[in-house]
């Protein structure tokens, strides 16, 4: 049986990528991950701010020629060195692991951090996930307006790199179905459905907002079957299930509704590497059981475009559910 896929063009040898967090900060977990049978890692992400800051350190030093100022010293070593430590942190990893290892940029602005792109390719990442957090939360600018910068992203970054990137997005757009439709004809090779961000969580003893669970649970996973299913070859791109993957039949049913690859990580945090291994026994003694030979010859078999009831994709009152269910 073979459960190979394949990525943004890379040949993975299973379809679970180890997703960007603080498990794949050490090339020393990379090895764990890549034993337990994960097909690729996504590094934790360097964020645009950490570039900047650097990019900062130049301009300065370029004015002061000295980092002699007390305070400016503080900030030098503080923020130094982000850059070199995450081309490091690529370069280590690729010495660790034979599998593919995929860079993560965090960002917000189609920046001058766009540069350091390169880079990063340079320094051997097999591609690039870029993650972006726009919450569209001003009242005066139109969704129109914020989906312009991912344009411009995807612009710049395509014109300093030539390995393939993904977009990890969120689920914040007014038209995300149409927006996904214009991604995919740009030179991005696929979408990461969904970014996870801290959600706040109101504490009612003291009265004040505290971030929320930091680890996800299955019922994110919802979110990323229902898109994925609705979206997947109906739009020219692939598709990284990420959120609430949480066991090997949730692997399955991201694969079933197309799915290239499902991203892990709450499940890392909370079980360790084994839990791939895991997950992938799932997958394999399922696809026995239903006579796959491929993950090829199901993808996406029970996506909207390919079930005999796609309105149960898009279906959003409880109506049925009351009566289907008996409640
Ligand atoms: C502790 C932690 C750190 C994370 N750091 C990043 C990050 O640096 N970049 C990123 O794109 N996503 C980051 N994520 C989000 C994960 O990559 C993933 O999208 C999210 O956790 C949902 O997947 P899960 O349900 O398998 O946890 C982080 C998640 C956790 C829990």
């Amino acid at each position: 049986m073979d459960i190979s896929t394949t990525y943004m063009g890379l040949k993975l040898k299973s379809p679970i990528v180890v997703g960007s967090s603080g498990l794949t900060e050490h090339s020393t977990n990379s090895i764990a991950y890549a034993k337990a049978g994960a097909g690729a890692i996504v590094l934790k992400s360097l964020f645009e701010e950490q570039i900047l800051h650097d990019v900062d350190e130049q301009r300065l030093n370029n004015m002061y020629g000295t980092f002699s100022d007390q305070e400016y010293y503080a900030l030098y070593f503080s923020k130094k060195h982000n850059i070199t430590k995450y081309l490091d942190l690529i370069r280590q990893n690729k010495e660790a692991v034979d599998i593919p290892v995929i860079a993560s940029i965090n960002c917000v602005s189609a920046e001058e951090w766009i540069s350091y792109a390169r880079v990063i390719e340079q320094a051997g990442a097999d591609a690039l996930e870029i993650n972006m957090f726009l919450l569209p939360a001003e009242t005066d600018k139109t969704g129109e307006e914020k989906e312009r910068v991912y344009f411009d992203i995807i612009e710049k970054v395509s014109q300093v790199i030539s390995i393939p990137f993904a977009l990890k997005i969120s689920y914040y757009f007014s038209g995300l179905a149409n927006f996904i439709s214009r991604v995919a004809q740009t030179k991005a090779s696929a979408l990461v459905l969904f970014n996870r961000f801290y959600s706040p969580e109101v504490d009612i003893e003291k009265e004040r907002i505290v971030p929320g669970d930091i680890l996800s649970s299955a019922g994110l996973n919802t979110m990323t079957i229902r898109w994925i299913g609705i979206l997947y070859d109906r739009v020219k791109t692939e598709f990284a299930a990420s959120g609430g993957v949480s066991d090997g039949e949730t692997v399955v049913r991201n694969l079933l509704v197309g799915a290239q690859v499902t991203q892990v990580v709450s499940a890392i945090y909370k079980h360790g590497p084994e839990i791939i291994e895991s997950m992938l026994s799932t997958l394999k003694e399922w696809m026995q059981r239903h006579h796959y030979e491929t993950i090829d010859q199901f993808r996406g078999k029970v996506s909207q475009k390919n079930i005999r009831n796609p309105i149960l994709f898009e279906r959003t009152q409880f109506m049925r559910y009351f009566s289907d269910a008996g409640y």
